[in-house]
């Protein structure tokens, strides 16, 4: 039996998963949750070293529960990282310890350097480097939280001067600490704001821009091939030769490989990818262009047309920790199926501002409609159909983007909203497409373990696509009357969000 690994870090968990290659059967896994620290509003933290204590903890766990099924950690034959993309890291080298805490992609507190690089543009435009990036300037990418990191922690100057600086997102992080190697991957270096996406290579003329020091950042490599191999632990010697960002990772272990193929993950944001083929298209509608994967160094390069959203399992959370309307997400389906509708309730949940494709880290929260009728049913059912309106506009956005009138017809959708099946009903309401659940749920980390299995020569191309994937479909029961009335009064509700913190 060929057994291939995955850790996936992500924003609200680390897990580690144990898969069989011919199948992508889930023989085991171990899943902890991370701690999101606050410090001030708007502002995102996470430990650095919980990310990684974590994902040991994971491994040792699962290579427990996977001998005791009677199987030895040595049939592991390759590992591939998945993760939380953009969150930025700078440690000492020498030391191998954080300097600071990570800031998190969802963190605003870069805002005003955004306001401040975007007045020093030709265009006087968040759009000056999108055609070179596939970006907008936004605090959202990982160039800006670099940046503040040098203007406002003193360790980091000191550690870059005495030559010992080292940068990484939770990629680079987690296979420097597991292997030494100081690498990232292509689709990861998409969204720091600082690679040439035609290129593939970090731009000189980004980096003078955002004034960083290029001889810092990792290098970069393609998402399939052995970057290094567990220098420790229960792996040792087991070689580390996937990663991808956690949604490229999702594209993949959805077998969205060809263009046009699109899927819809449900983390604690929100992210539409669809494939693009081996020519960026520069989006003119809010979109990201991302680079999906490039399974070995010298293969095509494939990309990616994307939709952000940072509306989605966090809402979820927010009802549970904040308002404490549950006690579990798994309450939320039988409470929201207790009424009809939301009785005119419309939540905005824009606690960090709002992505594609608005793109204003001034937006937040709202909550319209309320009468003396209004339960907590219906703003948690608001809260379904928001994170479900937010996904509507990025299709839109996709189809207005592609050429010749393409349609995304199908959705494959994943993460762990969609255990909840009245919030499928909604989004193929809302989007009017079906929508596609995987059999296999932990898509994230399939993508990466059969990354790693290509880099480690443990699994072909042509051997993944023959496994079946899809597990139901739900198809639209609303006709486009209804969905054209219901988006555009969600239209209204998020104008009444936007710019509120300005
Ligand atoms: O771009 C951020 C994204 O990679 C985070 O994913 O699953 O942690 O919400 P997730």
């Amino acid at each position: 039996m060929v057994l291939l690994a995955a850790i996936d870090q992500g924003t609200s968990s680390s897990r580690f998963l144990v898969f069989e290659a011919d199948t992508g059967e889930l023989v085991t896994s171990h899943q902890i949750e991370v701690r999101q620290l606050f410090p001030a509003a708007g502002w995102v933290e996470m430990d650095p070293m919980e990310l990684h204590d974590t994902v040991v903890s994971c491994i040792n766990k699962t290579i427990e529960k996977l001998e005791n099924l009677g199987i030895t950690a040595d049939e592991i034959k390759s590992v591939g990282v998945a993760n939380q993309r953009e969150t930025s890291i700078v440690w000492d080298k020498s030391t191998g310890k954080p300097l600071y805490n990570a800031i998190v992609w969802l963190d605003t507190r870069t805002s005003p350097l955004a306001d401040e690089a975007i007045s020093r543009t030709q265009s006087k435009s968040k759009d000056e480097f999108r055609e070179k990036t596939g970006l907008p300037i936004h605090p959202y990418f990982s160039a800006l939280k670099l940046k503040w990191l040098f203007e406002n922690v003193s360790e980091v100057r000191k550690t870059y001067e005495d030559g010992n600086l080292m940068f990484g997102t939770v990629d680079t992080w987690l296979i420097f600490k597991l292997t030494g190697a100081y690498v990232t991957d292509v689709s990861n270096a998409s969204r720091t704001l600082l690679l040439d996406l035609h290129k593939r290579k970090w731009s000189t003329q980004l980096c003078e821009f955002f004034n960083l020091p290029m001889e810092i950042l990792p290098e970069i490599r393609s998402s399939a091939e052995v970057y290094g191999y567990f220098r420790n632990g229960p792996l040792e010697g087991v070689p580390l030769s996937g990663c991808l960002g956690d949604q490229q990772s999702a594209m993949v272990g959805h077998q969205c490989l060809n263009a046009g193929q699109t899927k819809n993950t449900y983390g604690t944001g929100t992210f539409m990818l669809c494939n693009i083929g081996t020519r960026p298209i520069i989006s003119k509608n809010g979109l990201l262009t991302t680079v999906g994967f490039q399974f070995g160094a010298d293969s095509p390069v494939v990309y990616a047309l994307e939709g952000s959203g940072s509306i989605g399992g966090n809402v979820v959370r927010f009802l549970r920790d904040n308002f404490k309307f549950i006690s579990d997400a798994k309450e939320m389906e039988p409470l929201c199926r207790k009424v009809q509708d939301t009785s005119g309730v419309y939540f905005v949940p824009s606690f960090t501002g709002l992505y594609t494709p608005y793109w204003d880290s001034t937006a937040r929260g709202t909550i319209l409609g309320l009468t003396q009728v209004s339960q907590k049913e219906h703003i948690c059912l608001a809260a379904l159909r928001a994170v479900a309106f937010q996904s509507a506009e990025m299709i839109a956005a996709v189809e207005q983007d592609l050429e010749h009138g393409t349609k995304v017809t199908t959705l494959k959708v994943d993460g762990g909203m969609i255990a909840n099946k009245l919030f499928n009903e909604i989004q193929a309401d809302i989007m009017g497409r079906d929508i596609v659940t995987p059999k296999i749920t932990e898509i994230s980390g399939w993508g990466a373990a059969v990354a790693g299995g290509i880099g480690a020569q443990q699994i072909s191309l042509d051997e993944f696509l023959s496994q079946s994937s899809e597990a139901s479909r739900y198809t639209p029961q609303k006709d486009d009357t209804w969905r054209s009335a219901e988006l555009a009064r969600w239209k209204e509700a998020v104008k009444r969000s936007c710019g509120w913190a300005q």
